[in-house]
């Protein structure tokens, strides 16, 4: 069984953490929505509309920068979408983007200019390498990628006008995990904002403001809303931060839909059972591929063999939905297998119920170089799975059906 989530919830770290009143997995269910209320709906009301209507131009004056203005400005439903991602990742406050991407361009635009410099560790999302490599520099800010866990070399990089440490935990796809008191730790000695993208992680298996990190990202299109129908971003932070992501957003344009927002508070309902079951399957998956033969190397951070598996342990209460393996040959061989596959669905993104499979140089890591792939040790025969809440045995059976229908054409093919 996946260790639920059981710690003090009185938000001691840093004085950065908001006091917990609720678990992260009872906040996820009842949100922030009024319980003293009578009468009043079990699931939120969407606002779907653009506008709001006032009664004279005073009010007018008075809604504008409220969520009762214009759907770009904010949005009741999306208000309480924020309200309950804060709660769940035990911050202040949440801002909720268009997408992940949207979170993260839209973050940076609004705490950096021109002559500002990023630290990022090597091992992340490729379309990040992409926006921090080819666009920033548009905008004269430059980005230093260090190795993803040596931490001398993320110190050495810092200059005197680096302002982000940016890191991503566990990583995608290579399941790299950074530790975080030591990033959170290097960031105050030299007075950097730290923000990770915590997407693999999920606020059930890990709270990295509760080390101190600064901004929290998630990929709202993965777990959160868990069920692969929108997509969206999370920035959950100290409110001084918020208000210029709020600002940031309304002039970029990148906010979040209503319906949208709905089906996240929807989908948020079920994170922690869908995360623990997921945390479980993954395991499962993990350890029965590092026993195939056709396997060469195994990725998860719950296996012993993870060169962090230590400080997994020590800062994620569960290892993730997450693994990623290599198999043994040639990249047309893990096409073969991943199309072999019957109950792992071949398609791009995670972390919804149903199990996905992916090749990162086709999927997430296409839009960068073969040499930062390289960099990032992310090969042709790597396969990424996404392990949903299916049965863990039918997944198994079907992995092993994948990996011996490869084999078998491999001795048809050689005659051996
Ligand atoms: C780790 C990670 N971060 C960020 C993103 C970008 O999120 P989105 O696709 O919602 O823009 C992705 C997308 O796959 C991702 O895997």
């Amino acid at each position: 069984m996946t260790k639920l989530n059981l710690r003090d919830y009185s938000g001691t770290s840093e004085g950065k953490m908001k006091r917990r009143k609720r678990a992260p997995e009872t906040a996820a269910v009842h949100g922030a929505a009024d319980l003293e209320k009578k009468n009043a709906p079990v699931s939120a009301p969407i606002y779907q509309t653009s506008t709001f209507e006032v009664t004279d131009n005073d009010e007018q004056q008075r809604v504008t920068g409220t969520d009762r203005y214009y759907t770009r400005w904010g949005n009741p439903t999306v208000t309480l979408a924020e309200q309950t991602l804060a709660e769940i990742e035990g911050t202040e406050g949440a801002r909720v983007f268009a997408s992940g991407m949207g979170a993260i361009t839209s973050t940076v635009l609004a705490l950096l200019k021109t002559g500002d410099h990023i630290v990022a560790q090597r091992d992340i999302y490729g379309g990040v390498t992409k926006f921090f490599s080819q666009w920033l520099p548009k905008l004269g800010i430059e980005t230093t990628f260090v190795d993803t866990t040596n931490y001398a070399l993320h110190e050495r990089a810092i200059r005197p006008n680096t302002r982000l440490l940016y890191v991503e935990s566990p990583s995608n796809p290579t399941l790299r995990v950074i530790d975080f008191a030591k990033i959170a730790a290097l960031a105050k000695k030299h007075g950097l904002i730290t923000m990770i993208d915590s997407t693999f992680g999920t606020p059930i298996n890990q709270h990295p403001a509760e080390y101190g990190f600064d901004l929290v990202m998630h990929s709202g299109t993965k777990y959160l809303s868990g069920h692969a129908d929108l997509t969206c971003g999370v920035i959950c932070g100290r409110q001084e931060f918020m208000q210029q992501l709020w600002e940031t957003r309304t002039t970029l344009g990148n906010c979040m839909d209503p319906h949208a927002a709905w089906l996240l508070i929807r989908g948020l309902k079920t994170l922690a059972v869908r995360v623990q079951r997921q945390n479980e399957n993954a395991q499962r998956v993990a350890d029965l591929l590092e026993r195939r033969a056709k396997v060469r190397r195994v990725y998860y951070p719950f296996l012993k063999s993870h060169p962090e598996y230590a400080i997994a342990r020590q800062q994620m209460t569960g290892g993730g939905g997450m693994v990623t393996f290599e198999v043994e040959g040639t990249g047309e061989d893990a096409r073969r297998v991943s199309e072999a596959m019957r109950l792992f669905t071949l398609a791009t993104s995670l972390g919804s119920v149903e199990s996905l499979v992916s090749i990162p140089v086709l999927t997430s890591h296409a839009m960068i170089s073969a040499e930062q792939r390289k960099g990032m040790g992310v090969t042709e025969q790597m396969i990424r799975l996404s392990v949903g809440v299916e049965n863990a045995e039918e997944l198994i059976a079907d992995l092993d059906q994948a990996l011996e229908s490869v084999a078998a054409h491999h001795s048809v093919t050689t005659g051996l």
